[in-house]
């Protein structure tokens, strides 16, 4: 039988591109990468969890996978917001499931039962311990580390990582005091998919500009292309601008109740290091966050802010703007585009794609592609690789 011969697409074809231009296959492929990706980078990373407005009552809790690890936030008798990883000490099965709220933490496998600040409180048949060196005081719940800037409550598996407001660096601080330190905002309304795709492919298309015009129908005449930056570790700011003139009929009420400071239809899509965006469309603000499962499984989870007080009236204006243009948006526009994404780059005989498009930061407009360099850039420092290939990969 004649020999299997491969599409003749090789490394060939991109010879004279430079490599922080190309993206390889194998780093949306590849089982070891991932694995090295949740130690080496979201391990070592702050990862958004929770708004103060998704915990408002004492012993209101939250849980998350973070690199892979289940991880907890719950609010304390004193009010602070506590982070813990979700295991019991005993024999380590997982305590709490999804959100809810709860008087103590008793875990369902032999009842050992723990405070809200961690403490160890219960132990069924606790004499039977005695004379065997365990010390109750010492089997507390382990703490992660958690911090908090403007109601956003982060954490991170990395004792020795600098702090979260070192890893955001003081533009990405300024910028998001705006709307987040000027007005009192809650979360009005939570959604998650759960998509078949590598977590990476989600963060790049939250940096990729140059779908927007033709994926998205609306922003492609109410948005016109504004201006970014591109700033200290990883992290970007996309300057953004809503053309009342040109919503659609249906949507003229998204010029309505802008948030302060965002008058005129002035907004921003912030893309944090590695997969958080934080987005001011004029009269909401947005958070976008991802939790990869597997090498194949990211659940996105998007929560709509709206203004502590609101009536009934302006609580509609605003889900009905952000249903528009961060809902549906990305339901019926983005995930198709990123599935076939996914289906097209599961092979080994077309195996480069393409980031080249550039421009200056400073200059740019959505189609540069910078920022996914930018991205890469942050990628290869954090797994180690010199290219944006998987460092498994023997090609
Ligand atoms: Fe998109």
């Amino acid at each position: 039988m004649d020999q299997v011969r491969l599409a003749t697409t090789t490394a060939g074809d991109v010879v004279g591109i430079e490599d922080q231009r190309l993206v390889h296959n194998s780093v949306y492929l590849d089982e070891q990468l991932f694995a090295l990706e949740q130690r080496a980078l979201l391990g070592r990373v702050w990862n958004f969890v929770g708004h103060d407005s998704d915990l408002p009552e004492i012993g209101d809790y939250l849980t998350i996978q973070i690199a892979g690890n289940p991880v907890v936030i719950i609010r304390g008798e004193d009010r602070q917001i506590r982070g813990f990883y979700n295991v019991c000490r005993h024999r380590g099965a997982q305590l709490l499931d999804d959100a809810g709220q709860c008087s103590a933490i008793r875990c369902p496998y032999h009842w050992w039962t723990y405070g809200l600040s961690g403490e160890l409180k219960g132990i069924p048949g606790s004499p039977a311990y005695e004379n065997t060196g365990f010390e109750r005081e010492r089997f507390g719940l382990v703490p992660i580390r958690t911090e908090s800037i403007f109601g956003l409550h982060f954490v991170c598996v990395d004792e020795s990582a600098p702090s979260l407001i070192d890893f955001l660096g003081s533009r990405i601080v300024e910028v998001l005091a705006t709307p987040l330190q000027t007005v009192s905002m809650e979360v009005i309304h939570k959604q998650s998919w759960t998509v078949p795709i590598n977590w990476k492919l989600v963060a790049e298309n939250q940096r990729d500009g140059y779908h927007v015009p033709f994926v998205h129908p609306i922003f492609r005449s109410a948005s016109p292309a504004s201006p970014y930056e591109l700033v200290d570790n990883g992290h970007a700011v996309q300057w953004t601008k809503l053309d009342y003139d040109r919503l659609p009929e249906e949507l003229k009420s998204a010029a309505d109740y802008a948030l302060p400071g965002f008058e005129g239809g002035g907004g921003y899509i912030m893309t944090l290091f590695p997969d958080l965006i934080c987005q001011v469309r004029n009269n909401y603000f947005m958070l976008s966050s991802s939790v990869p499962e597997s090498l194949d499984s990211t659940v996105v989870t998007r929560r709509i802010f709206g203004v502590v007080g609101d009536d009934e009236a302006k609580r509609k204006v605003r889900m009905a703007a952000a249903q528009a243009t961060a809902l549906a948006s990305y339901e019926d526009e983005d995930v198709p585009v990123l599935l076939r994404q996914r289906t097209g780059l599961a092979n080994w005989t077309v195996p480069y794609s393409l980031i080249a498009r550039g421009q200056p930061a400073t200059e740019g407009t959505r189609g540069d592609d910078n920022r996914l360099r930018q991205w890469w850039e942050f990628w290869r420092d954090y797994v180690g690789a010199s290219t944006n290939t998987s460092p498994f990969w023997k090609g």
